[in-house]
């Protein structure tokens, strides 16, 4: 299926099967604001437990925190993103449209970089088991001219966007003959600077208001409560303080479904060590995260790294975790090295100290941040497209599938009586009152039992549990796989402990050991 298909299939079958709605939809819906169903709902909240499992809970020296969406004002100025949290726009004069003028470049690679992959596919064709892709990326005069071209492009963007030379951006969209890629216009305005805040008011009288943002970033939260947490805590360095909220941000081109939105959550770590460690701990956290993404078996073959060209105003080194969605490769995850910027920042803003006494060195000194941040929608769109999939099976039907990891589906069984009656339904309710101690579970006897087992595929349940005439005689269900549709008959009491062992957390952050 096409790429651009694929992803129109994601984007319907997350709205038909209770995931994700277009917010206020019966109003026609507002830009890049997405309200997650019922399933939705399940599944965001796995996604987040498993995160914070895996980031709090298996670390003794790393604590979560809640912080509040409404900051002190003062501390957006402190962080720069009053003055530099900002994207560079531009305009179509002929069409009106706006774009992000980085991404307009940074899609123009993407076009080169999907030659290449056309230029290895057709040579794996013709050489078939002898093709050699490394040697082959590194030796064809096509492919070598392809990646220079797109190595150069980048480099001179990072190097026009560091020193804010806006000029040089848009000679660049012109010396690529970038055209606007709904109407093909290649009439442009010249690039100029965005804040991305969303401000607000607290107070209830006008002349009393007080100026507010929102926040871009749950990052900050965790700044400012770098003291009282150490101390309260008794945090010895190095040691880190995670969070799980959301952020806002008002995007220039907000697409792509749930990828980029205005109002979103994100999950961030941020990681206290002694300075002149942090090069160390950013290979520690990139491989870190890295198995963490692994650990779900979405095919390492869909993430890659990518270092940053353009150093955010705070960071000594960043990298980014991309994963291929349907529309390519983009960021899921950033791994930033943030050096003291932020609580020395702070420090100055509030007047108070954001220091930390190292009683092996017996002095203070200002922690450097090693920063995780990735987006919890992005990883909901990341998992919810890769496991979507129409599957022709053997007698020639078809059927599509969610084949989301077990750990994070919404339902993680269904119980299905064959008939509706002959005592049937009741075992089976029964069996859900039984089960639903210890898992979400749902309970089916509409229709017949096969359309049934492809509902709940669709949905994503790893197990449909069948209660038919047998289980009146010996107690024994059916339970049917839904990735390989396997049925095995087993005793009632025994489905718990087979449900656990799919689904337990433990069982999956395991692979990261
Ligand atoms: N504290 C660092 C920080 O916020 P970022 O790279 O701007 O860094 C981190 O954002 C992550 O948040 C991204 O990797 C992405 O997954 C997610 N994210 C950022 N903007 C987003 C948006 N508009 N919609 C959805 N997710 C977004």
């Amino acid at each position: 299926m096409a790429n651009d298909d694929q992803f129109k299939k994601v984007i319907s079958h997350a709205k038909e099967y209770g995931y994700v709605f277009q917010s206020s939809e019966i109003y026609d819906g507002l830009s890049a604001v997405y309200d997650y169903a019922q399933n939705g709902a399940e599944l965001k909240k796995n996604i987040r437990d498993y995160w914070w499992k895996a980031m709090v809970q298996m670390h003794d020296n790393i604590v979560g925190i809640d912080a509040s969406i409404f900051m002190h004002p003062t501390t957006w100025k402190a962080s720069g993103h009053v003055d530099a949290f900002n994207d560079p726009l531009i305009d179509n004069k002929d069409s009106k449209k706006r774009y992000r003028a980085d991404v307009l470049v940074e899609d123009y690679c993407a076009k080169i970089e999907a030659k290449i992959d056309k230029e290895v596919a057709k040579a794996e064709k013709r050489f078939g088991d002898a093709f050699n892709k490394e040697e082959f990326v590194s030796t064809n005069p096509r492919v070598l001219r392809y990646t220079e071209d797109i190595e150069t492009t980048l480099k001179r963007l990072g190097k026009s966007l560091s020193n804010e030379d806006l000029t040089d951006v848009k000679a660049l969209i012109e010396e690529l003959e970038i055209a606007d890629p709904m109407t093909g216009s290649r009439n442009w305005t010249d690039v100029k600077q965005f804040n991305l805040m969303f401000g607000t008011k607290l107070g209830a009288s006008a002349e009393h208001a007080m100026d507010l943002y929102l926040r871009p970033e749950t990052a900050q939260g965790i700044f400012v409560n770098f003291s009282n947490v150490q101390k309260s805590g008794r945090m010895k360095i190095p040691f880190g303080i995670a969070q799980t909220g959301k952020a806002f941000r008002n995007e220039i081109v907000a697409r792509q479904f749930i990828f980029r939105m205005r109002e979103f959550e994100q999950m961030e770590m941020q990681f206290f060590i002694k300075p002149g460690t942090q090069m160390e701990w950013f290979e520690y956290w990139k491989e870190h995260r890295m198995k963490w993404h692994l650990s779900l078996g979405l095919g390492k073959e869909n993430y890659r790294f990518h270092a940053h060209e353009k150093l955010a105003h705070y960071a000594d080194a960043a990298t980014d975790i991309e994963f291929k969605f349907p529309f390519g490769f983009k960021e899921l995850e950033g791994i930033h090295s943030r050096t003291d910027f932020d609580l020395k920042q702070h420090e100055k803003h509030s007047g108070k100290k954001l220091q930390y006494f190292d009683h092996e060195e017996n002095a203070s000194y200002t922690p450097y941040v090693l920063e995780t941040s990735i987006g919890l929608d992005r990883m909901f769109l990341a998992i919810f497209s890769n496991a979507l999939e129409d599957e022709t099976l053997e007698d020639g039907s078809t059927r599509t599938v969610l084949k989301l990891p077990a750990v994070l589906a919404p339902v993680k069984a269904a119980i299905l009586p064959l008939v509706k009656k002959d005592g049937l339904p009741e075992i089976a309710k029964q069996i859900f009152e039984d089960l639903k101690w210890d898992f979400n579970v749902d309970y089916d006897e509409k229709d017949a039992v096969g359309r049934r087992y492809r509902r709940q595929d669709a949905n994503g349940t790893p197990f449909c549990i069948t209660v038919d005439h047998d289980t009146l005689e010996d107690n024994t269900v059916t339970i049917r796989h839904r990735d390989s549709m396997e049925q095995q008959r087993v005793k009632i009491e025994d489905l718990t402990g087979i449900i656990k062992k799919e689904v337990d957390v433990k069982h999956w952050l395991k692979k990261m050991a």
